[in-house]
């Protein structure tokens, strides 16, 4: 046994009943009083939030003293169990980065993991310990406002964005005091609520448990995340609070996982809302024997649980194992050794020029360019330029959702930043109103409008029944592009919008998503050409509202999409294929691909696929390579296209440079008939591709 399991044996063996308790305990502290409940070992951590969007009038907590006034009350206990500081810190702290779905778009692992290290060091200076972040809820349905804090639709990217953040977080030893313990959430399938709205249930069936919502979890896990939340939501009729399955059997019996398991915002609490549960005691002892291990915020753990010990609902066993998870974790970040902040830290640490300059790389490489015709982009041979649309001043609304360090302050206004970045020459000016607007259009040489969504409009409970810009956008687009000057239309938002009228009447679109503090800068090069945009779309761009859930690894359907003919899936009012498939981006330059190959016609246990990519065009470029299979006939129907591969490379022009990814047996594995997880044999199909609707096609067998 190691060390570390030494010393918890030795802490469990004094605990009273009180105390294990209370370190399943996380309350919110509404300022000092909190203090007794600390001094006699209430409380397990502390979540630095007030109110259920936590960031709400609580800065008073957000600082290093504060976090040090409460560990001093906690180690004043008669054990002097130290705290675990956790708070929302989703993309960046004070460096408020892209939203997780733009990053998403960057295909960047390497850039998101930078990102996170960023976050933790920051987050860390002012106390905070642990993160409730990465959200990894496969989300296909952009209704639901909490899309913009995932990764997208795709369960092969977000596996991979999982590790990255997990690795920024936490770095190999998450005992340093500048690093994160990391918190994969929502255990499981919250993504997938009806209707997108956020915390309605879900039917899930097993096969797609497995292959689409659980592989990122189980990725994060691999990659050493040290806890999971469980999640809001109904599954399947069982609250995901509730579900022993997941969180005992699958979490921990499949995947090894030996970190502790927090409930999300009162979620034990409302699993007597849910109806599973008579009381708030019996929801305790429901939530405990599933493997909730802390209860965030409900109380439920700490009002009941010694009561359920009595009655014999809960084991002195299922107790001590919760306490020991949490104690573990504790133990892993290190903060028995290292309970306090060193307050200097703040001012060395947090809002760095190079923080400050990986938000602005970051910002360049999540935006997507969905038009360009003729070329319109980068603009040259300009010389007034009218910026127009309700973005034009923006400062903190290039956050998003999720931003409760971020400072308005810290952020140079669009404006400003356009002025600085602009050629010489260039003259620009900006309308914040359609009226202003379309006057000063007519004298234009160009016109770069600046819409869409209000960090506000996304985000948890941030839910939307119409995918379309917000009212009056529209019109104001169609109004000014009507004046007939080359126009660019930029887009802020927290989700794929459905921006198919707007976007049929500019030359040319950026999709900026809400890129962080140094967005408007990283836009103005990207316009101005001195830098390429290189996102590609994390998920289908949808046509209108009534497509959703719309992806694009879909089933084929004995009636498939693409044919002709009568009676096949369709609506009778719209396409079905989406406006821009996952995957997709321009960038200023072009890319051609030859000369597929595939190192053997069968597979046996790895293969490698290979093809030349060519920038044709003028200028340096970035393109992201993708790789695509599928699997032609199987035990259970198969998606007609699964992504497995993706390298982004940066090619000069004329240049060329051959790709190659490895295909093992267990990329083609998935749940099949039987409940079994594996590979079938037989014809698949292979693609390199830009996007998830093109590409070289091969085929080999296995
Ligand atoms: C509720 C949200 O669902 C969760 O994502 C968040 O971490 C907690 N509140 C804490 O703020």
């Amino acid at each position: 046994m190691n060390d570390i399991e030494e010393r918890i044996d030795h802490l469990l063996g004094q605990m009273t009943l009180e105390e294990k308790i209370g370190q399943l305990n996380q309350p919110m502290i509404h300022g000092l009083p909190g203090l007794d409940l600390l001094r006699q070992g209430k409380a397990g951590s502390i979540i630095n939030a007030f109110g259920a969007l936590s960031g709400q009038g609580f800065d008073h907590l957000s600082s290093a003293e504060a976090c040090n006034t409460l560990q001093k009350a906690a180690l004043e206990s008669r054990l002097g169990i130290p705290l675990l500081f956790g708070r929302d810190i989703i993309h960046g702290q004070r460096t408020v980065f892209p939203i997780p779905l733009a990053q998403a778009a960057s295909f960047n692992p390497t850039l998101v993991e930078q990102i996170n290290r960023v976050a933790a060091r920051e987050a860390s200076a002012v106390g905070i310990r642990w993160t409730f972040a990465p959200m990894l809820d496969i989300a296909r349905d952009a209704r639901w406002g909490r899309i913009a804090e995932g990764y997208g639709e795709d369960p092969y990217l977000t596996a991979r964005m999982a590790e990255a953040a997990a690795r920024g977080f936490q770095g190999d030893d998450v005992s340093q005091p500048d690093r994160l313990v990391a918190c994969a959430k929502h255990y499981v399938g919250y993504g997938a609520a009806e209707g997108g709205r956020d915390y309605e249930q879900a039917e899930i069936s097993e096969p797609t448990l497995r292959d689409v919502y659980l592989p990122p979890f189980r990725a994060a896990v691999a990659a050493g995340v040290g806890t999971v939340m469980s999640a809001f939501l109904d599954l399947n009729g069982v609250p995901a609070t509730a579900n022993r399955r997941l969180l005992t059997d699958i979490l921990r019996g499949e995947w090894g996982f030996d970190g502790f398991v927090v409930s999300d915002w009162e979620s034990i609490g409302e699993l007597a809302q849910h109806g599973v549960a008579e009381d708030r005691a019996q929801a305790a002892a429901l939530a405990l024997h599933a493997g909730v291990d802390m209860d965030m915020v409900s109380g439920a753990y700490q009002e009941t649980l010694a009561e359920n010990l009595r009655c014999g609902r809960i084991s002195d066993a299922e107790l001590d194992t919760a306490v020991r998870r949490v104690l573990r974790i504790k133990h892993r970040a290190g903060i028995f050794e290292r309970p306090f902040t060193d307050p200097e830290r703040a001012s060395r640490d947090i809002l760095t020029a190079e923080a400050r300059d990986l938000a602005r790389q970051a910002a360049r490489e999540t935006m997507v360019l969905l038009k360009n015709d003729r070329n319109l982009l980068p603009l040259r041979d300009m010389r007034r330029i009218l910026v127009a649309g309700p973005f034009v001043h923006a400062t903190a609304e290039l956050f998003g959702t999720w931003t409760m360090d971020g400072r308005a302050e810290d952020v140079v206004p669009l404006d400003q930043a356009f002025r600085q970045i602009a050629p010489t020459g260039v003259e620009l000016w900006f309308a914040a109103t359609p009226d202003l607007a379309l006057s000063r259009a007519h004298y234009a040489d160009a016109v770069i409008l600046l819409m869409g969504e209000h960090p506000a409009r996304s985000g948890e409970n941030a839910n939307v029944s119409d995918l379309n810009l917000p009212p009056g956008q529209l019109e104001w687009i169609t109004a000014v592009a009507g004046i007939g000057k080359p126009t660019v239309l930029v887009v802020f938002a927290g989700r794929p919008l459905a921006i198919t009228r707007a976007i049929a009447q500019v030359q040319a679109a950026i999709y900026a998503w809400h890129p962080g503090l140094e967005g408007a800068a990283a836009l103005a090069e990207i316009l101005f050409g001195l830098a390429a945009p290189s996102g590609r779309l994390p998920v289908s761009m949808p046509r209108a509202t009534g497509q959703a859930p719309i992806y694009y690894a879909r089933k084929p359907s004995g009636r498939p999409l693409r044919e002709d003919g009568p009676f096949r899936t369709r609506y009778v009012d719209l396409p079905t294929v989406p406006l821009y498939p996952f995957g997709y981006g321009l960038t200023y330059t072009r890319f051609s691909y030859s000369d597929l190959r595939i190192s053997s016609q069968r597979m046996r246990d790895t293969l490698t696929v290979s093809a030349l990519i060519t920038n044709v065009g003028e200028r340096a470029g970035t393109e992201v390579v993708q790789l695509y299979i599928r699997d032609l006939v199987g035990s259970l129907t198969r998606p007609i296209r699964e992504l497995k591969g993706f390298q982004r490379m940066t090619l000069q022009p004329g240049e060329s440079r051959r790709v190659q990814f490895t295909l093992r047996e267990e990329d083609l594995a998935f749940t099949r008939a039987d409940g079994s997880w594996g590979a079938e044999p037989g014809r698949f199909k292979v693609w390199i591709a830009p996007h998830c609707e093109a590409g070289l096609e091969g085929e080999f067998m296995l």
